[in-house]
């Protein structure tokens, strides 16, 4: 096995729509194996095959509960229910961490290492990482969906992003006074340079 190099916010690849795997051989087995023991050696609790330079279809992960390591292979999600907000963190996204509106409770269906389609009922933490990385197959990062972006700004400067500009999210987004109850209004630039703004992704 080998530990593999973690593509950080800003590299081409993490904004590309990954290609579905179309067949499972000894380097792709590798490649699960070398993106399992990246993420352990990272502490993290996921890893998508774009944070480390493959444009697959592939996740890796491990919430450290009864499930332990989890490989999907082109995996989709078939079934959503409820909201929940919490914070996340990103292996390629090192010191930044924001809140993300996500689903609790997702079904997903996958192939594993076998090639046999499985499916999986996740609610929690292990649902929040089944949507995060998945998003990486499809050229999201958190930082796109939700967060604080004063803050966000702020920690992108104090650890050296200095090309925070590409982190604007997308058109869903809306912009929230972090005080009070004032308006909600659709986030722009504008809004963006202002203080005292959240900005966060309605869940669709
Ligand atoms: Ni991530």
């Amino acid at each position: 096995m080998a530990l593999l190099d973690i593509k950080k916010a800003g590299k081409p690849v993490l904004k590309q729509v990954c290609v579905p795997v179309e067949r499972i051989d000894k380097s792709l087995k590798k490649l699960l194996d070398d993106m399992a023991e990246t993420m352990y050696e990272s502490d993290g609790i996921g890893i998508a095959a774009p944070q480390v330079g493959e444009t697959l279809r592939m996740v890796v992960m491990d919430c450290q509960d009864d499930h332990g390591l989890i490989e999907l292979i082109n995996p989709v999600i078939t079934y959503r229910e409820g909201s929940a907000v919490d914070t996340e963190g990103c292996l390629s996204v090192p010191n930044i961490f924001g809140e993300v509106e996500r689903a609790e409770k997702v079904k997903v269906e996958f192939l594993n290492r076998r090639g046999k389609i499985q499916h999986l009922t996740a609610t929690g933490l292990l649902a929040r990482c089944i949507q995060h990385e998945l998003d990486h197959l499809d050229g999201q990062l958190f930082i796109d969906c939700s967060g604080f972006r004063g803050l966000l700004i702020e920690q992108a400067l104090e650890t050296g992003y200095e090309d925070w500009t590409h982190w604007l999210p997308c058109d869903r987004a809306v912009a929230v006074p972090c005080e009070g109850t004032g308006e909600i209004t659709p986030y722009t630039r504008s809004t963006a340079r202002g203080a005292g703004w959240q900005w966060r992704i309605p869940l669709q």
